[in-house]
């Protein structure tokens, strides 16, 4: 039997969702959006390339979610941006509104899927997704690591004139200008990149990597970045519909794991047909650890000031 995989959201992440798990036949794919006729339209036209990207993915778009009954996997992209005069705490009221009643929607139909959460801010959305569904931990996971780990293994390997296959990278934290890429576990051929390169290219390609959602704004003016960030949501859905198995550093809630509780927090885990299989715990030097509590205590402020909400 299929699989079947539903991405609420049809704006730019969804639907390049949508693209790549129909184009890698990983399941079918029902899309979701508040628009009117987006999602349609969208999962029609992606439907009608089919027969020359050849595969069978089948493809419905829908307003509401009784077409994402019995789904394996929910990608959550719905939200909106920051408008101009808008707050970030105005943002994170809105799109913690959204979550709640997309959440709640999800769960409903789906009741034993696994939740892959994208929208942001994302450490405080898979909070939000959690409580409201009532899923277990190993059922909700953030993505933001898998996207922040690409950009770092795509900037080394372009320093270094190799092919991005060789490359593995690990950067953990929160999603944000906290996270913590982590040089010594990354590698190239399996050799550490702190014998490939100097600590001052080594920290230029960390900066870009914190700034890498940014830069992109900052070119497209409108709209963030899309591609990458939905290679790595289908990354770890098709990790799960597979049980494969593979490591990620994803958003998991922790406790206790590297000294933090109550918290989604990047890290490496094992994702297979349960979800989260495993989070790996790494011997991190007290540099290493030092920073990633410097993280979790930007995603606790976030969360703290999201309970101050009504
Ligand atoms: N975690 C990450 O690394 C990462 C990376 C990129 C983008 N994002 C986040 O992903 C989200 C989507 O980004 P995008 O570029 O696709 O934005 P987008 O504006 O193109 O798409 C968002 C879509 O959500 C829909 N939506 C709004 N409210 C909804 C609701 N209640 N139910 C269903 N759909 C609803 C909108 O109509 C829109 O089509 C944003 O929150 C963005 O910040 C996260």
């Amino acid at each position: 039997m299929k699989s079947k995989v539903t991405v609420v959201g049809a704006g730019n992440v969804g639907a390049t969702a949508a693209q790549r798990l129909a184009e890698k036949e990983l399941a079918d794919v029902v899309l979701i959006d508040v628009i009117e006729g987006v999602p349609q339209g969208k999962s029609l036209d992606l439907a009608q390339a089919a027969p020359v990207e050849k595969h069978d993915s089948r493809l419905t778009g829908s307003n509401t979610y009784e077409a994402s009954a019995g789904s394996d996997i929910v990608i959550i992209t719905a939200g909106i941006p920051r408008k101009p005069g808008m707050s970030r705490d105005d943002l994170l009221a809105t799109n913690r509104g959204i979550m709640r009643d997309v959440t709640r929607q999800v769960a409903k139909y789906s009741p034993e899927t696994i939740l892959i959460v994208v929208s942001n801010p994302l450490d405080a959305m898979c909070h939000v997704a959690m409580e409201e569904s009532g899923f277990p931990k190993n059922r909700v996971i953030g993505m933001a690591g898998v996207l922040d780990s690409a950009r770092f293994r795509a900037f080394i390997a372009e320093e270094l004139k190799v092919s991005v296959e060789n490359v593995h990278a690990l950067v953990l934290g929160g999603h944000g200008d906290t996270m913590v890429p982590l040089p010594r576990f990354s590698t190239v051929a399996g050799v550490p990149i702190t014998e490939m390169m100097t600590p001052e290219r080594i920290d230029a390609l960390i900066t870009r990597t914190r700034s890498g959602g940014a830069e992109i704004v900052g070119l497209l003016k409108t709209g963030s970045a899309y591609y990458a960030p939905a290679s790595g949501a289908v990354e770890m859905a098709e990790s799960i519909l597979k049980d494969k198995n593979k490591i990620l550093p994803c958003a998991v809630y922790l406790e206790g794991e590297y000294g933090i509780s109550g918290l989604f927090v990047g890290v490496p885990v094992k994702l297979g047909k349960n979800g989260v299989e495993q989070i790996l715990e790494l011997k991190l030097s007290s540099e290493e650890a030092k920073a990633l509590s410097k993280s979790a205590a930007s995603v606790k402020e976030l969360l703290d000031a999201m309970k101050k909400m009504a």
